[in-house]
Formats: C-alpha cells, structure tokens, sequence
C-alpha cells in the first residue's frame, strides 16, 4: 500500500485564535505535541525564530516526514506519541515557553483511503495513526467480543444503546468484514428511517478510531505531565474536538485553577474559545474548543 508524498493540506484551525491567546513571543521555546502537518507550527516559529529550542511531535510517520521543511530550520521532530514525548522530555528536565495541543486527526488522514478513518471511500479498516503498533480497526471489528464492541461504541462513540445494540449484532453476524464501506454499509442497513446530517457510521467510526489509537488514555495520562514541562510564564493551549476530549481538558484545568494560591496554572481565556462562533469559513473549526492557561 502507498501512502501519498504529498498529503493534501491541512488547515490549522482556530490559528488566529491561537496566536491571539498564546500570545508568541521572539525568542521563546516552543513544543508542539500534535504537530501534523506544520500549520500552527510554522505560523508561532515565524513569530518566535527559535527553532533550535522547538521541538515537533507526532506519532504519525507521515506527519513527521511532512514536518522536514521546520526540521531544515532548525527544530528538533520526535515521531512518538505525546505522552512518550513528555516523558522523555520531562526526563531531560527540558522546559518550553509554549506548549500546544490539537487533539484529534489530521485532513490528510481522513481524506486519504488507504488510512481507513473515513467510511466515505472503501480502504482498510485500520484507523492507525502510528502504523508501527498491532492494534487496527481490523482486528475490532472482526475479533472483539459483542460486550466489549458495545462498550466502545456507546463510550467512545456515545452512540444510543438501542441502535449501538443492533449495530454490534450486524457486525458479528456480518464478519468477516473486509473494508470501511462495507462497515459504513452493515451500520447504515440497521439505521430506521431518515438521516440528514450525520451519516448513521459516524459515531462507531469515531468510536472504533479512539479504541485504536487509545486517545482519551494518552489524554488522561499526558495532562498532569505538562505543567512539569512549561516555564514560568509559559503557556499552554489545548484544542479539543469532540466532547469526551473536552471534557477530559476542562475537568483537569478546572482541578489545577481551583487550587487557588497553590495552583501551577492560572486561565488566559476565562470563556473557552469555541470553533462553532469564533471560525466559521473551516468546516472543521465548528467543533473545536481552545483552552489556554499559563504557569505561575
Ligand atoms: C489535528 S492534527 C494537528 C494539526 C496541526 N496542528 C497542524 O496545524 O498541522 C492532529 C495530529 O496529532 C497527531 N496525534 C494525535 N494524537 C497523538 C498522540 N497521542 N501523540 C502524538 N501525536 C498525536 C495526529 O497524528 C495528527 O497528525
């Protein structure tokens, strides 16, 4: 399988939102624990110049490739999961001055096939993000135990029990099953009556993708690292997408400013910044919440 040298863009969502509320500033060091294709990246090392104190993580090969013309410039690209990233760099005892998160997927991954996150065209049910682990959407699809397919698709997809129950039956009862539109097909043959917005695969296929690539547990796990890795002074933006990832970034910012005078983080933006209002021209941006807080 080939995968193209040349990925579609991405479009980094909600950037001047970000640079508004980080506030980049020359000189300073930057970490960037979703790099992807280099779109908020490029745009804060522009306003920094420091590349030689940056570093650009992503788990995605084909991501990090990407990352080669900030690497030409200077900054360092670690192809591992964020959570492996801090810590190692925690380990080093470095420290950045700003640290940001984009959670979720990259454009060219949804929108190349072969990746397989996407229901719209067939390609294979992988859904990895970093290729080198075992664990694909294949193998849940086709192996994982009836309690253990509802638990993901009404946890991680947070789909209704009543139409998560009969699409796990369909899957059993239609395995092996061999592609993603075959799998949006078995779903959507169980969905009764009309669907106008969102196809009746959306919710398994984001269930089936956090599962896969363990997102809410690299999450829960990186969060209370971050502090130890910002400056004083340094600030700390995340972008979140859907409201499990939410509610994980609220919940650990709300515990860190309700610390009071003990607390390590105080909030740049009291509101959350919402994609929904603030970014309308990128289909993308609707989802998306900006969270930003800074070290005392
Ligand atoms: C929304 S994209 C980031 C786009 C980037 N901000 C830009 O402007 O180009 C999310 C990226 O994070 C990566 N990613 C998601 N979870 C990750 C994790 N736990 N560790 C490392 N990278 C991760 C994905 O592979 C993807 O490339």
């Amino acid at each position: 399988m080939s995968i193209k040298d040349n990925p579609p863009h991405h479009i980094p969502v909600l950037l001047d939102k970000v640079i508004e509320t980080m506030n980049p500033k020359r000189g300073e060091s930057y970490l960037d624990l979703t790099a992807g294709y280099g779109g908020h990246a490029s745009k804060i090392l522009n306003i920094t110049g420091n590349y030689l104190e940056s570093i650009l993580v992503d788990r995605d090969e084909y991501a990090a490739k990407n990352l080669a013309f900030l690497k030409e410039k200077g900054a360092t690209i670690l192809n591992t999961d964020f959570y492996h990233a801090c810590c190692e760099l925690i380990d080093k005892k470095i420290k950045f001055d700003l640290i940001l998160i984009d959670l979720g997927v990259s454009s060219p991954q949804l929108d190349q096939p072969e990746r397989g996150f996407s229901f719209t065209k067939s390609g294979p049910l992988d859904m990895r993000m970093d290729r080198r682990q075992e664990l694909s959407a294949d193998y849940i699809v086709n192996h994982y135990k009836e309690q253990d397919l509802l638990e993901i698709i009404t946890k991680y997809g947070e789909e209704k029990l009543g139409f998560a129950k009969r699409i796990v039956k369909a899957i059993i009862k239609n395995r092996p099953i061999k592609d993603t539109k075959e799998l949006a097909d078995v779903i959507l043959k169980e969905h009764v009556g009309k669907w106008s917005k969102t196809h009746p695969a959306t919710r398994t296929f984001q269930a089936l993708r956090i599962e896969v690539n363990q997102e809410l547990a690299q999450i829960e796990m990186t969060l209370p690292l971050l502090k130890e890795l910002l400056n004083s002074g340094g600030r700390l933006g995340i972008i979140s997408f859907h409201s499990l990832e939410d509610r994980l970034v609220k919940k650990y910012f709300k515990s860190e400013f309700d610390a009071g005078l003990e607390a390590d983080l105080i909030p740049v933006n009291k509101k959350v910044i919402d994609g929904a209002t603030e970014d309308v021209y990128h289909p993308r941006s609707r989802s998306a919440k900006l969270r930003v807080a800074m070290k005392k």
